[in-house]
């Protein structure tokens, strides 16, 4: 994978509303594992075991330390590899399988590169992990409540407890905590970024439109917004509005009637094109992200739970990396990427596979142009054009 250097990545990771994160190391780790709930403690030991080391710059130069660090991501990484095989409610959905891909990759990346003394390189790394744990615990809501009882280290600011919250799922909490945040900004940290992902979890978790207008209103009332952070978090009040009328429960309609209310949602953003269209618009300043929001979490569950036609599996596959592309202000960008991937793996040759060639090649592009022009690896290359042959171009 191709990476722009630490400070500049780590812009980049903080410009999404995301950070930190990590893993494991626990007591009861290697009694007989039979479900993802137990893989997940462990996980979660480990992260918030991690998190002092992650807060210290310079804790990562002590040999003991990286000795640990490294057992333990590398384990973690391995607990990852093994979820999916214990358990596969989540398998047909892309964007589960992108988390637990990127997670992996990220993880053993960073294995590899602590003895080198990559320190600050393996922080931000460690760091940009959480942003995973996010986009998989807020596809929509999760079967069974978590625990919220998690006591987080000392010395984190209060974004950090927030969205470490967020992604440990602890939703009743990190709702309070990035209010909070959102509240006290700091010279790193926007207001808008904590609210950001506070829209996230309302839209996507709570699917509550009324509390989010109350919580937006009364932070602005508390808070002197920029224009900029004004206007965005004006454009949500009025999906929100417009939205609480249809905030019925979508369980009871039918795969067909979901996947309209989707294509519904993708028009008003302005970005659903008609299929012979040759361009694939995509608008990377969306004023639109409640929309956006609610379409990824729509597919997310049908994909997950129903046995679709092709046309309309095939379709459902490149509606999804469509939301994301317009919402890379709240996720990864590889995730987004690596879901137009799949809309080609899924169906090769398929009907919206050109489409979404394109579009994973201009990530690629995109992520890998620097002063020098654009600088591809030779796996990169492979890779290209291997989907390209896939895409049938
Ligand atoms: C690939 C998706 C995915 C990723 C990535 C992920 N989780 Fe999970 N996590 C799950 C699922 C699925 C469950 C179980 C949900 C259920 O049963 O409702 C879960 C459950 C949990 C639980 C609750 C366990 C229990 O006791 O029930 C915790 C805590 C947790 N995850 C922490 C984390 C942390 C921390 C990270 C990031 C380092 C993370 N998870 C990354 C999918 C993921």
């Amino acid at each position: 994978m191709k990476l722009a250097s630490p400070v500049s990545s780590m812009c980049a990771v903080l410009r999404h509303s995301t950070l930190i994160c990590l893993l494991c190391c626990s007591a009861f780790a290697e009694s007989g594992k039979t479900n993802i709930e137990k893989e997940m403690r462990d996980i979660n030991t480990v992260y918030l075991d991690l998190r002092p080391i992650l807060l210290s710059p310079n804790a990562l130069a002590d040999p003991k330390v990286k000795e640990r660090v490294e057992r333990d991501v590398r384990r973690i990484a391995n607990e990852f590899h093994a979820v999916r095989k214990q358990d596969k409610r989540w398998d047909n959905d892309p964007g589960y399988q992108a988390s637990l891909k990127l997670m992996r990759d990220t993880l053993r990346d960073v294995a590899g590169r602590i003895r080198g003394g990559h320190t600050e390189y393996v922080r931000w790394r460690l760091l940009s992990l959480e942003s995973h744990c996010i986009s998989c615990h807020t596809r929509f809501e999760l079967v069974d409540p978590f625990p919220q009882n998690y006591s987080l280290p000392e010395g984190m600011s209060r974004f950090e407890k927030a969205t470490a919250l967020l992604a440990m799922g602890a939703y009743a909490r990190a709702e309070k905590a990035l209010v909070d945040a959102s509240l006290v900004p700091t010279d790193d940290q926007t207001p808008i970024e904590s609210m950001r992902a506070l829209l996230t979890l309302y839209v996507r978790v709570l699917k509550d439109p009324v509390k989010a207008i109350a919580t937006f209103k009364d932070i602005e009332s508390k808070l002197k917004l920029s224009h900029d952070q004004s206007v965005e978090m004006h454009s949500w009040i009025s999906s929100l509005e417009k939205w609480k009328p249809s905030s019925a429960k979508l369980d009871t309609k039918s795969a067909q009637e979901r996947l309209e209310t989707a294509r519904h949602l993708l028009k008003q953003a302005g970005i659903y094109m008609p299929l012979r269209s040759r361009s694939t618009p995509v608008d990377q300043y969306s004023n639109h992200a409640v929309e956006l929001l609610r379409a990824t979490s729509i597919l997310h569950e049908v994909l997950t739970k129903e046995k679709l036609p092709p046309a309309e599996a095939q379709e459902a596959d490149f509606m999804l990396p469509l939301a994301y592309d317009s919402l890379d202000q709240f996720f990864p960008w590889e995730y987004t990427q690596y879901l137009y991937e799949k809309c080609i793996r899924r169906h090769p040759k398929g009907t919206y596979a050109e489409k979404c060639f394109n579009r994973w090649n201009d990530l690629l592009t995109l992520r890998s142009s620097g002063s020098s022009g654009v600088m591809l690896s030779e796996a990169d290359k492979r890779k290209a054009a291997k989907l390209k042959k896939l895409a049938g171009i």
